[in-house]
């Protein structure tokens, strides 16, 4: 039997602070890095957490020392009464940052909303800056909606606007240097993400793996990168600017710098799981003991005991891709 201890404390002694909650497994688009291979069947609407249930369990984390929450998909914005949801989450005592990772689509149409629950920085995936590329990659005719949404949350005054840019060889490594020129113009912070060949089985994907080192190769060639302190609520992207810029430039290595020894996150499904690695298989249902009576006290125990099966590491490497790994569709990322 292993020990309690008060707080979300895992046996190597990480402290984990973050919880990423997935609220929908649906999406509106289909990006080739993320969607199944093999069609998933969707999570019935009995089968996720309602909004009530999900701040049941923020009632019960909060006082486990979770102070940092972001809201994931699927796509998050595609659900609905989410704006409401969120502002029943931001007046909860203790949390410190609530965020939020979309793909852009609905920003325009949510902003107000989504500023008004008490929503202050956005991640924004965006892989392309072409509208014919963009199409592509994520099934959708949609880079305008996506663009003019981030031109009104910086209006807006959102801040930080974080841009999720995953790299892919052949796809849109060719426009890396058109990212990193945006941040002399906006004050984006674009973050090149190694892309993690996840859920893709015997496909090719993971032939598209483009290490950071050499796009950090490639972007100081153009421009020298200048490192960025790090911030206490910092995640693992890597942190740099460029003389004379009005943004950032992150690089997130899940494949060539495992951040494992600093994770600090632990996982809730939209179907009720959680997850104490993204790129692990390993889940704790909470939904069954939360939907027959749980108490609160039982419920933490829970949290607890999810933390305290956290693993070292991950085991993915460009080599090994891990196939069998749930959908990152449903995981959020
Ligand atoms: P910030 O709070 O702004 O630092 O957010 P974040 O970078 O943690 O979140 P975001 O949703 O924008 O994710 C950016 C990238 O990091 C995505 O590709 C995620 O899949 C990846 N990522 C986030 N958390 C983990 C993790 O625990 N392990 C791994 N391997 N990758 C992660
Ligand atoms: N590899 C790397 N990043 C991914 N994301 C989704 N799938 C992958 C993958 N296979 C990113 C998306 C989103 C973030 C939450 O996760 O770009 O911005």
């Amino acid at each position: 039997m292993k020990t309690i201890k008060p707080h979300l404390v895992d046996t190597y002694n990480r402290h984990l602070n973050y919880l990423r909650v997935s609220i929908t497994d649906r999406c509106n688009l289909a990006c080739i890095y993320c969607k199944p291979d093999r069609c998933v069947p969707k999570l019935k609407h009995e089968d996720i957490l309602s909004y009530e249930e999900i701040l049941r369990l923020m009632d019960v984390v909060i006082p486990l020392g979770i102070t940092k929450v972001r809201l994931t998909g699927g796509e998050p914005l595609v659900r609905k009464g989410v704006c409401d949801f969120i502002s029943r989450l931001t007046a909860l005592h203790g949390l410190q940052d609530v965020s939020l990772t979309t793909n852009g689509i609905f920003l325009k149409k949510k902003l107000g909303r989504i500023k008004a629950a008490g929503i202050r920085r956005l991640n924004v995936s965006l892989d392309s800056l072409d509208r014919n590329k963009y199409r592509e990659i994520t099934g959708f005719d949609g880079f305008q909606e996506v663009w003019e949404g981030l031109d009104m949350a910086r209006k807006m005054g959102f801040d930080p606007i974080k841009l999720n840019v995953v790299v892919m060889r052949g796809i849109n490594d060719n426009e890396l240097l058109d990212f990193a020129r945006l941040t002399f113009k906006y004050p984006y912070h674009v973050r090149f993400i190694e892309y993690m060949p996840i859920g893709v089985g015997e496909s090719d994907h993971f032939f598209k793996y483009v290490p950071t080192s050499l796009i950090q190769d490639r972007i100081n060639s153009f421009q020298k990168l200048i490192p960025v302190p790090r911030g206490p609520n910092d995640g693992p992207s890597q942190r740099f600017t460029f003389e004379g810029s009005l943004g950032e430039i992150g690089f997130i290595s899940p494949m060539s710098h495992h951040f494992c020894r600093t994770c600090n996150r632990l996982r809730l499904t939209a179907s009720g799981q959680l997850r104490p690695c993204l790129l692990s298989n390993q889940e704790i249902d909470i939904r069954g003991p939360l939907r027959s009576g749980a108490s609160d006290q039982e419920l933490a125990d829970i949290f607890r005991n999810a933390a305290l099966s956290k693993e070292a590491e991950h085991h993915l490497t460009p080599e090994h891709p891990l196939g069998k790994v749930s959908q990152m569709s449903s995981i959020g990322g």
